[in-house]
């Protein structure tokens, strides 16, 4: 059967990657998680002395950019893929609410874009890939035969990021994580480059009010109907 690019795109901390790796394991499709190499670029400017404060030295990260290698590896123990960079294991780094607070400023940056949507855009060309992000469906596979746009309430993303963060043993509090979701979603949805908008084509899901279950069961649907639809197509 033929294989497609299923882009999923939307808001920060509202279970893109859970519906979307669920569903890649389910149909045996890679999945790539693109806020990870932002969170990796930005975890590399951290540890490089690249930041002072929120002040961020754009002219050195030019420099380096080119030599910063990210990588996923599935981890046969999670069952999930890590993400490496420059050959280092840096999953659990790249979840910070450091890493968080700062991800917004690297992932503005236009030839940081170019560079990720370059390695991005390698890893669909044998199509078969499900991939969460923000810019997918509008810039890196425009002609993505699937694309989802999902959304939920500030409220609601700020307590799930709450209970995962906590539950990885960080310290956070409501308010903080708050003020994070907001904060990224004003500056994702109107920074200049690639910022955040539902693709015309994409179809909207408001995961608010629906379980986890639901919601894989919505996207199993509508894979299931883009494949039979692109089958009548092509017959
Ligand atoms: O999905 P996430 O929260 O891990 O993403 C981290 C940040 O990276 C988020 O603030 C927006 C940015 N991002 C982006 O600009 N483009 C993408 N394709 C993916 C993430």
């Amino acid at each position: 059967m033929n294989k497609i690019i299923i882009a999923i795109d939307g808001h920060s901390s509202c279970g893109k990657s859970t519906m979307a790796k669920d569903l890649a394991k389910k149909i045996g499709y890679r999945y790539i998680d693109t806020g990870a190499m932002y969170r990796a670029i930005t975890l590399y400017c951290i540890q490089n002395g690249l930041f002072s404060g929120e002040e961020l030295n754009v002219e050195e990260l030019k420099k380096a950019i080119s030599t910063i290698k990210i990588d996923f590896k599935f981890n046969p123990e999670t069952g999930k893929s890590d993400t490496y960079l420059n050959g280092m294991n840096v999953e659990k780094d790249i979840r910070t609410m450091e890493v968080a607070n700062k991800v917004s400023i690297v992932s503005a940056i236009g030839f940081v874009r170019h560079a990720m949507v370059v390695q991005q855009q390698e890893m669909g060309k044998e199509k078969g890939i499900v991939m969460d992000g923000r810019d997918i469906g509008t810039v890196v596979f425009p002609n993505a035969e699937l694309k989802i746009f999902v959304t939920a309430r500030p409220e609601v993303r700020a307590q799930r990021r709450l209970d995962e963060l906590i539950s990885k043993g960080e310290n956070a509090n409501f308010e903080e994580v708050l003020e994070n979701v907001q904060k990224r979603d004003l500056i994702d949805s109107t920074r200049a480059e690639s910022p955040l908008k539902q693709a015309e084509d994409a179809f909207v899901l408001d995961n608010s009010d629906i379980t986890i279950e639901q919601q894989n069961e919505w996207l199993l649907e509508n894979y299931q109907l883009r494949i039979k639809n692109k089958k009548i197509s092509i017959n």
